[in-house]
């Protein structure tokens, strides 16, 4: 019988070890260990030996079962590795390999401008923040100082919604400036933010479309003065336009939410039709800014004793025309994908202050 365990034994570990795949590992161990298996078959006959020689053939199979049972085991984990490296090796991937060369959308120019805005002033420590379109009075108005007789009201043709129950009647946000309020009230200073997105105004012709988008700024602290706001904005202006000494002019203006205000103008030149940004006999008007307004600053609950800060709003469709050329104003949107396909941006040229932005066009 001693032999025949041998026999088996033998038999048994060859056939694992030969084994080629788990499948077939599976259906040696059912034939050799299963219920009816070699070896459980054998043990059988354990019961009609006599006790001493039942005891040395017990052990024996035993040491079979165990033996076995181990070598299955190993050839098992040997399988799965391979089966791992097998798997690995056929869905490799060539990540050097370049992306797709076809990717066919394009980034819109005023996503873009957008995506080089909170780059730059990303760099100088403005977070981005944001408030509804549909707004109500007190925040696109009255908080900003522009009470309701204000002439600036007139200026601003506003959207208004249907009246409430209470006779007070939501807009849609004429300025993005409504996100000062909604920044500094209930919230603590230092401030410094920048708030892209959408406004609407009733007008529509070849200079004005309903709904465009501007950026507002607003930084306040304890000691941020009007010397802050011209070496932030001036750094800007040089880093959008990508002129390292473009002309900047700050010429005294009027808004009800800062004192004293400024309107921002950069040099630039005419050349055959052409808009060239850079120096130039001419000037061009980009933006408008100014010192918070202490009132501005008590509608929403900051001490203007203790705080002051700096504020700014530009339109994103007017500096977007200038820096990349594009003359008019209504194709923005036409959602025409020939002009898509000439103004706008590839996917993956994301802009970064370290990565450059986009060139000027
Ligand atoms: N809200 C102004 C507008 O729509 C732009 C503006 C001017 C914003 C001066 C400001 C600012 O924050 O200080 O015409």
């Amino acid at each position: 019988m001693m032999q025949d365990l041998e026999t088996l034994r033998t038999e048994l570990l060859a056939e694992i070890a030969a084994a080629a795949d788990l499948d077939r590992l599976e259906a040696l161990r059912v034939a050799a260990l299963g219920r009816k298996g070699a070896i459980t078959e054998r043990m059988k006959a354990l019961g009609a030996m006599a006790p001493e020689a039942r005891r040395a053939a017990g052990q024996a199979f035993n040491a079979l079962k165990e033996e076995v049972a181990a070598a299955i085991e190993a050839r098992r984990t040997g399988l799965a590795e391979a089966d791992l490296e097998a798997r690995l090796a056929a869905e490799r991937i060539d990540i050097t390999l370049p992306v797709r060369p076809e990717a066919e959308g394009r980034v819109h120019p005023i996503s873009q401008t957008v995506d080089e805005l909170v780059a730059i002033f990303g760099e100088m420590g403005f977070a981005v923040a944001e408030g509804p379109d549909i707004e109500d009075d007190f925040h696109n108005f009255t908080a900003l100082n522009i009470p309701p007789e204000h002439p600036a009201r007139q200026e601003h043709d506003t959207f208004y919604l249907r009246a409430r129950a209470d006779g007070s009647r939501m807009l849609l946000r004429t300025q993005t400036s409504t996100v000062q309020i909604r920044t500094m009230t209930g919230a603590k200073p230092p401030f410094r933010i920048i708030a892209p997105g959408r406004t609407y105004r009733c007008d529509s012709d070849a200079t004005h479309s309903p709904m465009f988008h501007q950026v507002e700024g607003l930084m306040v602290d304890e000691t941020t003065h009007m010397g802050h706001l011209k070496g932030c904005l001036v750094d800007f202006l040089r880093a959008f336009f990508d002129v390292d000494d473009l002309p900047v002019r700050f010429r005294p203006s009027y808004f009800p939410f800062t004192e004293p205000s400024a309107e921002v103008d950069i040099g630039c030149r005419r050349e055959g039709g052409e808009l060239l940004i850079g120096h130039g006999e001419d000037w061009m008007e980009i933006l408008g800014c100014g010192m918070v307004h202490p009132s501005v600053l008590r509608n929403c609950g900051v001490d203007p004793e203790a705080y002051q800060g700096f504020a700014f709003g530009m339109g994103i469709e007017r500096i977007t025309m200038l820096k990349y050329g594009i003359p008019d104003l209504r194709t923005f949107f036409e959602s025409d994908l020939r002009w898509l396909r000439r103004y706008g941006f590839a996917a993956l040229d994301l802009p970064c202050m370290v990565g450059g932005l986009q060139e000027r066009r």
